[in-house]
């Protein structure tokens, strides 16, 4: 496994392994990995011949820089865990390397940002679009490999590929969870041992409202979660949303036609996390 922290360096390796007519499967992370991560990984070996991990905390995506300054970094473990997935290049770029002059672009991402994580973090799927188009530049997968537990996230890139026009297949792969239900995630790590213990409730919540759905109007199942979420003394909602899956049209009943996702986005204490559930 080779890890590269330069893009000159990256972009030599690729075409070198394009030459020889190998696949490029693409996984970007912020780091922090864990099982989540490591399924994505596999994914791409299973379907790609060579397997690149960026592992790049972007700044431009946090608009809280309180939420940057605590967000973990792990560098060393991350590239041991990569060794025993067999990944094949790790991409560890400093901000300087990704960003030599700032990214001032504006994407447009329209309806799909106004709501749920683009409402409430104002500026994120911006900086997500930089820096995944930036990393798609350097990279130029054959294929790119995304969690759904950031399933607008999911929805956003693949608009965005289609807007660039990069042929680039996007790949979504199924939340990875604890025992106890709760969706890995990075900042999991950051959770104190009473809100570790509390925030399986979320998912279970949502387990719960999938099969109360036929029982209740949409409007009903979303405040019935908002209320069985804060029930718990160390969880507070921010958002529950349930959504089209490809459109992300809020439903506003379940009469209409297409596939739903209930969406949430819960702080445990200071620690905001977020889950879904395909209804
Ligand atoms: O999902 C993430 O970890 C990040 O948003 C991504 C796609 C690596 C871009 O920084």
């Amino acid at each position: 496994m080779r890890v590269l922290n330069t893009r000159n360096e990256l972009v030599n390796l690729i075409n070198n392994q394009k030459k020889e007519g190998k696949t490029i499967g693409f996984v970007p992370t912020m780091g922090a990995l864990h099982e989540g991560h490591l399924s994505l990984v596999k994914e791409s070996k299973k379907n790609s011949d060579i397997t690149v991990v960026s592992v790049f905390v972007n700044p431009t995506q946090f608009n809280d820089p309180e939420d940057l300054k605590r967000y973990p970094r792990t560098l060393e473990q991350d590239v041991e865990l990569l060794k025993s997935v067999n990944c094949d290049i790790v991409f560890a770029p400093s901000v300087e390397e990704i960003y030599p002059e700032p990214d001032t672009r504006k994407f447009n991402f329209g309806y799909l940002e106004s709501i749920m994580e683009g409402a409430k973090r104002p500026g994120h799927f911006n900086g997500v679009g930089q820096v995944v188009s930036r990393l798609f530049d350097l990279v130029a997968p054959d294929k790119a490999f995304f969690g759904m537990k950031d399933f607008q996230q999911v929805v956003i890139i693949k608009y965005m590929v289609k807007q660039l026009k990069y042929n680039i297949e996007i790949i979504a792969c199924p939340i990875v969870r604890e025992e106890n239900g709760l969706a890995k995630s990075s900042r999991n790590t950051l959770l104190d041992e009473d809100h570790r213990k509390n925030a399986p409730h979320i998912y279970n919540t949502l387990k719960k409202a999938r099969s109360l759905a036929s029982e209740m109007g949409v409007k009903e199942i979303k405040e019935w979660i908002v209320n069985e979420i804060n029930r718990n003394p160390f969880l507070d909602t921010e958002y529950v949303e349930i959504v089209d899956d490809t459109t992300l049209k809020v439903t506003e009943d379940w009469s209409e036609p297409g596939t739903k996702v209930a969406c949430v986005a819960v702080y445990a204490g200071k620690i905001r996390l977020i889950d879904n559930i395909v209804f």
